[in-house]
């Protein structure tokens, strides 16, 4: 089984990803660190992350535990994480990775921006988290709060959109939702009523997958 979820910043993927994984005991990946991985080793080598040289070298020699830095939660690498992504030749380095993990046994849930659309086209389930940047913004500071870092709303509002803009305006894979997507929007839902609603619409799909023989 596999379960893709795309969506913008802080609408609840990567909660929602690892609860249903965690759920139908599946793999878990967040694609996004992979993108952050790359954005901060662009940073940490001075270059610019839109610069397409730098950041698809920085694509194509990504290892395994780059995705363990600690500096990848921050807003520096998720700005650069957001530049890199819109390179073609960065998103094709990082394709083949990513869709090996989604087939290798016994199935996972992928989150991210472009996992339903290109990623995983035939994902079993795909869902499609919406909600404002005003809502988005403020659980970005808490979590940031959370983890002790410093977040200033305006600063963090503004961020958010500029990597809504990016995300959605690039040529190459850009964030929307596929056209076999669930939409949900959380705007009103905590993350366990999302979680809920997600596994009542996968148990719905199946049952009527098995009752049409498909
Ligand atoms: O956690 P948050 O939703 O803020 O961001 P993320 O999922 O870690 O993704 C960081 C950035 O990586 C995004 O703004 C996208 O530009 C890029 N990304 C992407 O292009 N495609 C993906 N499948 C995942 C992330």
């Amino acid at each position: 089984m596999i379960i893709a979820i795309d969506g913008p910043a802080a609408s609840g993927k990567g909660t929602l990803a690892r609860n249903l994984a965690k759920h139908f005991s599946l793999n878990y990946l967040d694609t996004g660190l992979i993108y952050r991985a790359v954005g901060a080793i662009v940073l940490e080598k001075g270059k610019d992350p839109s610069d397409p040289l730098s950041a698809t070298t920085a694509a194509q020699t990504l290892k395994n535990n780059d995705l363990d830095r600690d500096d990848l939660r921050s807003e520096a690498s998720a700005a650069a994480a957001s530049k890199v992504a819109a390179i073609p030749g960065v998103r094709a380095a990082l394709l083949a990775f990513q869709q090996h993990f989604a087939a290798s046994p016994p199935g996972a849930v992928l989150d991210g921006r472009d996992i339903g659309t290109v990623v995983c086209p035939k994902a079993d389930m795909k869902f499609f988290l919406l909600a404002s940047a005003e809502i988005r913004a403020r659980r970005r500071v808490k979590e940031l709060q959370d983890r002790g870092e410093e977040a200033i709303y305006a600063s963090v509002l503004s961020d958010l959109r500029a990597r809504d803009e990016r995300d959605s305006g690039r040529s190459t894979a850009p964030l929307k939702p596929a056209s076999d997507a669930f939409c949900l929007d959380t705007d009103s839902l905590n993350a366990e009523a999302v979680f809920k609603i997600a596994v009542e619409t996968i148990e719905e799909r199946f049952a009527s997958n098995k009752r049409s023989g498909s």
